[in-house]
C-alpha cells in the first residue's frame, strides 16, 4: 500500500484524533523521555531534532513545547518530515501560530528520502505510523544513518501484537460487524475486499521491534507499554481517519466508511455497556551504537 493522497483521503484526516487529550499525553511522555537524553549536551550546542511521519504537526508541537520548557529553542533545528502534503500544509500553520521564535522545516518525503535531507541528526522521532511501513529494518537503517553517534530513535505504535488490553478485542470486533452489517444494510452494493491486506493490520510484537532495531544499528532499547483510555468519541475520530478506514473496511469509499464506523462505535460501545475502551501504546527509546 502506497499513500495516495488524493482530494477524498483530504477529507478524512487525522487531526481530530490527534487533539485528544490521552493521546497527547502519551505522546508527550515519549517526547520528554528522549529529550531526556538532551542533559549531557552542551546548552550552546547546536540541536538537529527529525520528526518523521510527522502529518498534521501533532508531535512537532510537543517537540517544540518541550524544547521551549528545557530552554533549547534558540540552538534548535526541528524538521518535519512527512509524504502527505496536504498535512504538512496544516502542521506549518498550527507551528506558525505557535508564534516561537524556532527553526522549523517540513519536508515532504518517506524515511527512504531521510539520508538526503538531513545528516548528523541529535533525535529521530517516529510517531503512531512505524506500523505503516512495510519494510522496517530499511526504514530503522535509514533512520540510524542519519542519526550522530549516541543519536536517539523515540518511536510509538498502538498498532502492534499487544496493543488490545485484554477483554477489549471483542470490542473491536463488534464494532467491525456492526459496521459491516450497517453497509449490508445501507449500501448493499458496496463490496469489502478480501484480499488486500492493509498495512496497518501485519502488526509486530514488541519482541520483534526490539530485535529489528538491533538489527538496524541499534543499542539500549528501552521499551514501555501504557495503557490509553481512549472515550468513543476519541474512537469515533480515529474512524474519520483514512488510514483506519482503509485498515478496518478495506476496499469501502472512504465516506461510507467513516459513516458505517460512526454510527458502529456507539452501537458496539452501549451493547457492551462501555464508554471508553484503553488501549495499549508501545514507547520505544532506542540508542544508535
Ligand atoms: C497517524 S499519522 C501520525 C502523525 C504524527 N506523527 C502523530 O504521531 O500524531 C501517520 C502519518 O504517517 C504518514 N505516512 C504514511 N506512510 C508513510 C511512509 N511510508 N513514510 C513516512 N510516513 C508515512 C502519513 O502521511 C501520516 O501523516
Amino acid at each position: 500500500m502506497g499513500l495516495i493522497e488524493t482530494d477524498e483521503t483530504n477529507q478524512f484526516t487525522y487531526e481530530h484524533f490527534a487533539a485528544h487529550a490521552p493521546y497527547v499525553q502519551v505522546n508527550r511522555v515519549l517526547v520528554q523521555q528522549a529529550l531526556a537524553h538532551l542533559a549531557a549536551k552542551s546548552q550552546f550546542a547546536p540541536l538537529t531534532i527529525v520528526d518523521m511521519a510527522c502529518g498534521t504537526g501533532a508531535v512537532t508541537r510537543l517537540i517544540i513545547e518541550e524544547l521551549a520548557r528545557q530552554g533549547w529553542l534558540v540552538q534548535a533545528h526541528v524538521v518535519g518530515v512527512d509524504p502527505s502534503a496536504e498535512a504538512l500544509r496544516s502542521a506549518k500553520k498550527s507551528i506558525e501560530a505557535m508564534e516561537l521564535d524556532v527553526r522549523v522545516d517540513f519536508l515532504q518525503g518517506e524515511a527512504s528520502d531521510l539520508p538526503c535531507v538531513v545528516q548528523n541528526v541529535d533525535i529521530v522521532f517516529f510517531c503512531n505510523a512505524i506500523h505503516l511501513i512495510a519494510d522496517k529494518l530499511a526504514a530503522f537503517r535509514e533512520i540510524a544513518a542519519i542519526l550522530a553517534s549516541d543519536g536517539i530513535f523515540a518511536c510509538n505504535s498502538a498498532f502492534y501484537q499487544g496493543t488490545y488490553v485484554e477483554g477489549t478485542e471483542r470490542f473491536y470486533r463488534l464494532w467491525v460487524r456492526r459496521a459491516v452489517g450497517w453497509l449490508r444494510k445501507e449500501h448493499p452494493e458496496v463490496q469489502l475486499s478480501r484480499t488486500t491486506k492493509a498495512m496497518a493490520m501485519q502488526w509486530l510484537t514488541p519482541e520483534q521491534y526490539s530485535h529489528t532495531l538491533q538489527q538496524a544499528g541499534f543499542e539500549r532499547v528501552h521499551m514501555v507499554q501504557t495503557d490509553v483510555p481512549l472515550s468513543l468519541d476519541a474512537l469515533h475520530d480515529i474512524g474519520h481517519y483514512w488510514l483506519f478506514i482503509e485498515g478496518a473496511l478495506p476496499g469501502v469509499p472512504l465516506a461510507l466508511g467513516a459513516s458505517a464506523l460512526e454510527t458502529a462505535v456507539y452501537q458496539a460501545g452501549q451493547e457492551l455497556g462501555l464508554n471508553a475502551v484503553s488501549r495499549a501504546w508501545l514507547q520505544l527509546i532506542a540508542t544508535k551504537s
